[in-house]
């Protein structure tokens, strides 16, 4: 069965041009005008419509045990929510415990998706631990699972978090065997300092999460894997950057010749710290690390997207319920609870509120809708920061991130005439709410192809749970 997409005006990184395409074996065949239909081909036409390559997600959680709980979506509700808003390929963090096996963590995370993703995925690896035989695990997940990238954390001191020492030894080996290694960085003694102290100052509600990771602890983080990329020599891509002074550090560190990429997430762009005062404990729903921030930080970030010094928006997708899991932290003993959602006995505290906002569903919309119509960022710019720039780093390029000849027919043709409201009531998302509910938007995914096959159509799902491949990737040489 082949797809022919008539009439469409792409839009690639580099380039904006109408054309047709024909999309045969899951792959782009031909672009050009005028092409004919072979005989067993649907046609559509999207004339009036924007068409995009499959975005891609660089940094979601969909298995997450995390803060005693567990993320909410599966790879059924999760990739599904991918989809439907125009995301066709995840690239989700695999984040094993100080105390698991790094292989076998890999091949728990690739079980949680095989079979049942809808969407296609890869992981970056989690590095939660650097001893004597880490080296030789981490050299067989690159080399035997097709994987490329690293994850450390600087943050969650006794959970995911690194010390310095193994910090270093996961950079050395990153250059070694030519991998990126992604980061988040926040310091984490000056975290767990700040919130001991506010917690012992009564400052116990969501609004105190923000003041006890401020922007100079973001920046530390950076700076500090700024410094240590400097000596190894390693490929670094700083995750979910909130503020202007962790850019900053990071811009500072690319003039001295550090090879560091910069991602922000969705929730900095389109929420402020306002959102975490709301009453009833509302402002739960709004706690991710790093915090979001003032809103002249979400102004600065999307002005470093149109510049091109912030090379990728993600979402840090990390879904959890407000009722019960945002709940563990809740100031107020009757109403906090513990992962069961029994009542826990005692106050709980921001610091007990499992971090994460659910947004994989929305990025694209929202890119679309407040960067492109509210003159923000060009559509050119969109394709890049979501789609193209990840699959560049990532080595997914031009297999993922491009509308050409030989790539996979991920394809997204784009209704910039719809209108209408976010809700958890319709999201395809497992979560209770929505952290942009009631949000008016413009523009959405009309159809999304996964290498040719054809996952939403009229914004409706019309996909196939499992149709989702693992993609297999190769260290740059
Ligand atoms: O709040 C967040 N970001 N939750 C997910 C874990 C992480 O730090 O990415
Ligand atoms: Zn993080
Ligand atoms: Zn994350």
């Amino acid at each position: 069965m082949s797809l022919l997409i008539k009439n469409a005006t792409i839009v690639n990184a580099d380039a904006q041009f109408t054309a047709d395409i024909l999309c045969r074996d899951g792959l782009i065949t031909e672009i050009g005008p005028d092409l004919s239909a072979p005989a067993d081909s649907e046609i559509i036409d999207a004339t009036g419509k924007l068409v995009f390559p499959g975005f891609i997600d660089p940094h979601v959680h969909i298995y997450l045990p995390f803060m005693g709980t567990f993320s909410k979506d599966d790879y059924v509700t999760g990739s599904k929510a991918a989809l439907m808003g125009g995301t066709t390929t995840l690239i989700e963090m695999c984040c094993p415990s100080r105390s698991d096996d790094p292989r076998e963590a890999i091949r728990l995370w690739k079980s949680k998706a095989a079979g049942i993703s809808s969407c296609d995925y890869t992981f970056h690896m989690g590095v939660t631990r650097f001893d004597d035989g880490t080296a030789d695990a981490l050299k067989a997940i690159v080399a035997e699972e097709g994987i490329t990238s690293f994850k450390v954390f600087l943050a969650y001191k006794g959970a995911f978090g690194i010390e310095d020492t193994e910090l270093y030894q996961t950079l050395s080996l990153a250059k070694e065997l030519g991998v990126v290694v992604t980061a988040h960085c926040e310091n984490a003694d000056l975290v767990s300092e700040t919130q001991k102290k506010l917690v012992a100052e009564g400052k116990t509600g969501p609004e105190w999460h923000e003041p006890s990771r401020p922007i100079t602890v973001e920046a530390e983080g950076c700076h500090h894997l700024m410094t240590f990329a400097e000596l190894t020599g390693a490929e670094v891509y700083v995750v979910h950057t909130s503020c202007i002074p962790a850019v900053e550090a990071i811009v500072d560190a690319r003039k001295r010749g550090v090879k560091a990429w910069i991602e922000t997430v969705a929730p900095y762009l389109t929420l402020d710290s306002s959102y975490a005062e709301l009453p009833d404990f509302e402002g739960a729903k709004y706690v991710m690390s790093p915090p979001i921030r003032a809103k002249e930080h979400g102004d600065f970030l999307w002005k470093c997207i149109a510049d091109g010094t912030v090379d990728t928006v993600g979402t840090d997708h990390a879904p959890f319920d407000f009722s019960p899991q945002k709940h563990m932290g809740h100031p107020d003993t009757a109403k906090c609870v513990d992962a069961n959602g029994q009542p826990s006995g005692k106050a709980g505290n921001f610091t007990l509120i499992p971090n994460g906002i659910p947004s994989v569903e929305e990025r694209v919309k929202l890119l679309y809708s407040e960067g492109v119509r509210g003159g923000k960022i060009d559509l050119q710019t969109l394709v890049r920061c979501a789609s193209t720039q990840a699959a560049k780093i990532f080595g997914l390029y031009p297999r993922k991130g491009v509308i050409a000849v030989g790539s996979d027919a991920d394809i997204v043709i784009w209704d910039p005439q719809w209108s209408g409201k976010i809700s958890a009531a319709i999201h395809s998302m497992a979560t209770d709410y929505s952290a942009f509910e009631g949000r008016e938007i413009q523009g959405r995914a009309e159809l999304v192809t996964l290498r040719g096959k054809i996952m939403v159509r009229d914004g409706q799902w019309t996909g196939e749970t499992g149709w989702g491949n693992f993609l297999h990737r190769e260290p740059k040489s």
